[in-house]
C-alpha cells in the first residue's frame, strides 16, 4: 500500500539567486541511524543513541523493532534508548512491517529476519515496491532462507521463519552496501562463516558498528566475514551528521557567489566521501577541519566557499563512494563550465527513482543540455532558466533542484517533495535560515 505522504503534492517553490552564509548542523546519518536501531535491539543491555535521524526512513526501522517487541524510548531530540533483547529475543510482529520508502530498512531487515523463528512480511510504498529485491533474496536463499517475492522480484517479501541458515561466501555482482550488510546480518544467525566480497568498496558502517558492539568482523579490503553464534553488547552511539545531506550545501555554497558555510560534525567515512573528492576535482573550495573520531566513525567540520566549477570525467572508483550524491552533483555540473561525464553508475536507475532519467528530464526543463546514457549522464554546463520540475517523490531529487535555483534566472517549482522528510526533516527551515529562498506549498 503506497504511503499517503508520498501521494500529497507538497511543492517547493524556490526564488532564483541568493548567497549562503552560516554555520549549520545537518541531521544525523541515515545509514548509521538504521544500523544503530538494528544492532541496539539485538544487543544485550541498554544502548543509548544520540544524534539519531528523526526522518521517516530511520523511524520506519525503529517502528519495525517496536513491533517485534523491543522497548525503545524516543526519539527525543535525537536521543533514543533501546532495551536490547539479544540476538534471539525478537518476537513475531502482529502484522506486516511497513517500511515506507526505505530500501535500507527492507534490504537489511530481510537478512536480519531470515534466521528468526517466526514468519514476517515486509512491505513498502509504491517506490520501494518497485525496487529490485532479488539481489538480497537470491544470496539469502543460498544460505537456506525461504523468502517469497512477487514474480518481478519485488516486495512484499514474505520471510518464512524457522530455517537453519548456513554461511556462504558470496561474490556480489553489484557494489552494494545494502546487500553486503544484509548478508552479514544474516550471518549472525548462520552456522559457520559468512563472507562477502564486493566488486568495489562500499560504505562499511555495518562492519564498523558490529565491531563497536563487540561482534568480531574479519574485514580485509573488499572482503568482510562474520561467524554465527556470537553476541552483541550494548553500546553508546553518537550519530554524525549525514554527508549525503551535507552534500546539498556543499554544492549550494559552491555555486552561489559570495557564499561561505561551515557544516559541523559531518561523517567523513572514506567509503562515503566521494562527493568531496568529485567537487574538489571540479574546482570546489572545501576544507576539512577539526577531524576527529566519533565512536568508530571519522567526522569533521566542512568549510565550503563559493568557487568557479569546471566539468570533469567523474572517476569510476568514486561512483560507489558518492552513490547518493549524484542528483546534486548533476546540479553542480549544470553550473560548471564545460562538460561533466558520469559512467558506471547504472545503479542510479534503481534508487528511489530512476535518478539518471529524472535528473536529465528536470535539467532539460531548466534549459540545460543533459544527455542520459544507460549507465550515467553527460551534462553541459549552462544558464539554468527556471520552471516546473518533477521529483517523482524522490527526496534527493527534490533537494537537488531546490539548490539549482541559486543559479537560475527564474523561480523553480518542484513537485512531490513530501519524501524530503524521509532523510532530511527540516530541510526547508534550515535552508531558509542560511539564505535559500524556498517555501513549501501544500
Ligand atoms: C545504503 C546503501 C546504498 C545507498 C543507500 C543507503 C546503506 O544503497 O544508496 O541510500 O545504508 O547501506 P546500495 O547498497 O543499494 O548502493
Amino acid at each position: 500500500m503506497p504511503q499517503i505522504v508520498s501521494q500529497q503534492n507538497v511543492q517547493f517553490c524556490v526564488e532564483p539567486g541568493g548567497t549562503l552564509t552560516g554555520e549549520i548542523r545537518v541531521p544525523g546519518d541515515k545509514s548509521i541511524s538504521h544500523r544503530s536501531i538494528m544492532l541496539g535491539a539485538l544487543a544485550e543491555g541498554v544502548t543509548e543513541i544520540t544524534g539519531f535521524l528523526e526522518g521517516e526512513d530511520s523511524l520506519a526501522t525503529l517502528a519495525a523493532f517496536r513491533a517485534m517487541g523491543v522497548k525503545i524510548d524516543g526519539p527525543d531530540n535525537g536521543l533514543v534508548i533501546i532495551q536490547g533483547v539479544g540476538l534471539h529475543g525478537l518476537q513475531a510482529p502482529g502484522k506486516a512491517l511497513d517500511l515506507g520508502n526505505s530500501g535500507t530498512s527492507m534490504r537489511l531487515l530481510s537478512g536480519l529476519l531470515a534466521g528468526q523463528s517466526f514468519d514476517v512480511t515486509l512491505t513498502g510504498d509504491a517506490s520501494l515496491s518497485g525496487r529490485p529485491m532479488r539481489r538480497v533474496t537470491d544470496p539469502l536463499a543460498q544460505m537456506g532462507a525461504v523468502i517469497e517475492t512477487t514474480a518481478a522480484g519485488t516486495a512484499p517479501l514474505h520471510i518464512k521463519g524457522g530455517q537453519v541458515l548456513q554461511g556462504i561466501h558470496y561474490k556480489m555482482p553489484v557494489a552494494s552496501a545494502q546487500v553486503k550488510s544484509c548478508l552479514l546480518l544474516a550471518g549472525l544467525y548462520a552456522q559457520g562463516k559468512t563472507c562477502v566480497t564486493e566488486p568495489a568498496p562500499t560504505r562499511d558502517h555495518t562492519e564498523r558498528m558490529l565491531a563497536s558492539f563487540g561482534y568480531p568482523v574479519d574485514s580485509n579490503g573488499r572482503l568482510a566475514c562474520v561467524s554465527g553464534g556470537g553476541s552483541l553488547s550494548a553500546n553508546t552511539i553518537e550519530v554524525p551528521s549525514d554527508i549525503s545531506s551535507a552534500a546539498f550545501f556543499l554544492v549550494a555554497a559552491s555555486i552561489a557567489p559570495g557564499s561561505e558555510l561551515l557544516l559541523q560534525k559531518v561523517g567523513i567515512n572514506p567509503s562515503r566521501d566521494g562527493v568531496i573528492t568529485i567537487l574538489r576535482q571540479m574546482g570546489a573550495n572545501i576544507s576539512v577541519e577539526n577531524q576527529r573520531q566519533l565512536g568508530g566513525e571519522p567526522v569533521a567540520d566542512l568549510r565550503v566557499k563559493s568557487s568557479t566549477l569546471h566539468g570533469i570525467k567523474i572517476p569510476v572508483e568514486q561512483v560507489p563512494l558518492a552513490i547518493d550524491e549524484f542528483p546534486v552533483i548533476f546540479v553542480a555540473a549544470a553550473c560548471a563550465s564545460g562538460q561533466t561525464e558520469l559512467t558506471n553508475a547504472e545503479e542510479l536507475r534503481v534508487k528511489e527513482s530512476d535518478r539518471i532519467q529524472v535528473m536529465a528530464d528536470g535539467l532539460r526543463t531548466l534549459g540545460i543540455e543533459a544527455t542520459p546514457t544507460p549507465d550515467g549522464m553527460v551534462v553541459r554546463g549552462g544558464q539554468l532558466t527556471g520552471g516546473h520540475v518533477k521529483s517523482h517523490g524522490d527526496h534527493r531529487i527534490a533537494m537537488a533542484f531546490a539548490v539549482a535555483a541559486l543559479r537560475a534566472s527564474q523561480p523553480i517549482t518542484i513537485d512531490d517533495c513530501a519524501n524530503v522528510n524521509t532523510s532530511f526533516p527540516g530541510f526547508v527551515a534550515l535552508s531558509r535560515n542560511i539564505g535559500l529562498n524556498v517555501t513549501i506549498k501544500d
